[in-house]
């Protein structure tokens, strides 16, 4: 087989940001495209357009200002959808219409109840009316891998017919193995007459944890494109994850005989902007972007690194953007962290510095050398807090009470839009005091997740507080917080949710509605 290019279409702004909590702003959803573009993928999928008019916004932004790659917008087989896609999409100069449909027995008959006869007529019909605004439609068979191999290939054969350029197969439910995934590929090749007329893609999930091995043997199999998203972010266990999918091309290209655009050494920057901008950070040992994956413990790889690289590194962090050597101590001034923070993916502006020098300082003063995931944790504290630059609720003073002779007691003097505020509340421990003080200020706000860590060793290391609250209609807000005290980081963590929530509700209820 010939070396092939393998056009990487990014999700990360659809599927990605189906992920629980992972909701974005316009604002973060832009900056994210412009870096998309800036890492080359082939196609990014900038959202659902129907879904809600700030998805119709954030797709039309992006279709009018991002010039280079594809532009798709999602749409079910229905034409206010696809009417909805085209009026975001066209004004990229190269549209994408992406519809979808499901195949399997179960959605057909549960879901959708209709017969295959039916699904037929209407991915037919469908994918026509997509073409006659655009001459580039992707069509999703929805839960292909567990569709009846004969009927998707009828349904693929007819929507090629029909004018689709580019066929799409989900493993939406993440239910398949490798080897299956390869033999659905290749019945698709060896039983679609017309598959020559257009691409095939995978479109993989993670419920198993098999998303990245499944889009490579589809890959193996003759797949032109693969969907994925940064850090895998998606929903459920997520969607294969686009930079574990590019290095494993880029470290077995000869095996594999397969390459992409991307450029490699945009993807770590590119990792950093999707956790600050979702608040989704990624766990430590993932591969490729997590904190340890070049992170060499064990006397004896560190030998061998020094007597060969090769020994023990298949590829480098620096090719993906990733620098090692830095050291940020209380004596770096602001052009040393500013620099550290540009190689590390950050573009902030000069006040978020300044916040950021001067909270590196602090920790400098305690802990004599700031590490990187000090460095990361601080800028995400910061970042986020300016994100919702219209905080309704700020906090003046914070002051807990705890003992073991004591009911915790918890006193917040907040600035609520303006005026100030005390209130303050018991608890079976502070951070529940803190807790119970802030529902008496938001109660539409409900805590379900909580989570504190340490962001490095010892005990004055700095603690990041994570939370998860969600509005009275369940949408989900993740926020996190940074402060030496976990007690401090609990309170700041649970007034950015309710800041949240509110900007949420006043963004839905003034803007859109
Ligand atoms: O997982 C899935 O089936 C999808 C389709 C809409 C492509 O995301
Ligand atoms: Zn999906």
């Amino acid at each position: 087989m010939k070396t092939r290019k393998i056009k990487i279409f990014d999700t990360t702004l659809r599927d990605g940001e189906q992920s629980p909590g992972c909701t974005m702003t316009l604002e973060d959803k832009f900056k994210i495209a412009r870096q998309l573009k800036k890492l080359n993928v082939d196609i990014i999928e900038a959202g659902f357009p129907i879904a809600s008019p700030g998805d119709f916004e954030a797709v039309k932004t992006i279709a009018q200002e991002i010039k280079g790659p594809t532009i798709a917008g999602l749409a079910r087989c229905i034409e206010k959808d696809i009417d909805q896609c085209w009026n975001a999409v066209q004004y990229s100069p190269k549209p994408r219409i992406h519809i979808f449909l499901a195949t399997s027995p179960i959605h057909m008959k549960y879901k959708l109840k209709k017969t295959p006869k039916e699904i037929i007529r209407d991915a037919v019909k469908f994918t026509k009316y997509a073409k006659n605004y655009c001459t580039n439609v992707e069509f999703s068979p929805e839960d292909a891998s567990r569709t009846q191999p004969k009927f998707l290939y009828e349904v693929l054969e007819k929507v090629i017919d029909a004018g689709a350029t580019t066929v799409n197969i989900p493993d939406t439910v993440g239910y398949s193995i490798p080897s299956e995934f390869a033999q659905i590929i290749q019945g698709i090749k060896k039983n679609v007459s017309n598959i020559d007329q257009a691409t095939i893609s995978a479109h993989c999930h993670n419920d198993l944890g098999l998303s990245v091995a499944n889009s490579i043997a589809a890959i193996e199999q003759g797949a032109g494109q693969v969907e994925c998203t940064i850090n895998g972010i998606g929903e459920r266990a997520g969607n294969a994850s686009l930079e574990e999918i590019v290095m494993t091309l880029e470290t077995r290209k000869k095996d594999l005989k397969a390459y992409t655009g991307i450029k490699l050494n945009e993807i770590y920057k590119t990792s950093r902007m999707v956790t600050l901008c979702t608040g989704m950070t990624v766990q430590r040992n993932k591969a490729i972007v997590g904190e340890n994956a070049f992170a060499h413990e064990s006397g004896i790889h560190q030998h061998g690194i020094l007597s060969h690289p090769k020994a023990y590194e298949i590829m480098t962090a620096k090719k993906i953007g990733r620098t090692t050597d830095m050291i940020i101590g209380k004596h770096s001034g602001k052009h040393a962290i500013q620099s550290e923070l540009e190689k590390m993916g950050y573009k902030i502006t000069r006040k978020e510095l300044n916040q950021i020098v001067e909270k590196i300082k602090t920790l400098a003063d305690k802990q004599k050398i700031v590490q990187e995931a000090d460095l990361d944790a601080i800028v995400r504290d910061v970042c986020t807090k300016a994100n919702d630059r219209i905080a309704p609720i700020q906090i003046e003073e914070i002051s807990i009470l705890t003992g073991n002779k004591v009911t915790p007691t918890a006193t917040l003097k907040l600035k609520i839009n303006g005026k100030t505020q005390t209130i303050a509340s018991t608890g079976i421990g502070p951070v529940d005091a803190v807790a119970n003080a802030m529902a008496q200020i938001a109660p539409s706000m409900k805590l379900k997740e909580f989570e504190i860590r340490a962001v490095t060793s010892g005990t004055n290391a700095l603690g990041e507080v994570t939370i998860k609250v969600e509005d009275q209609k369940h949408n989900p807000f993740i926020v996190k917080a940074v402060h030496e005290d976990i007690v401090q980081a609990s309170a700041i963590a649970l007034v950015n949710g309710a800041n949240k929530v509110i900007n949420y509700q006043k963004m839905h209820r003034g803007k859109f509605k």
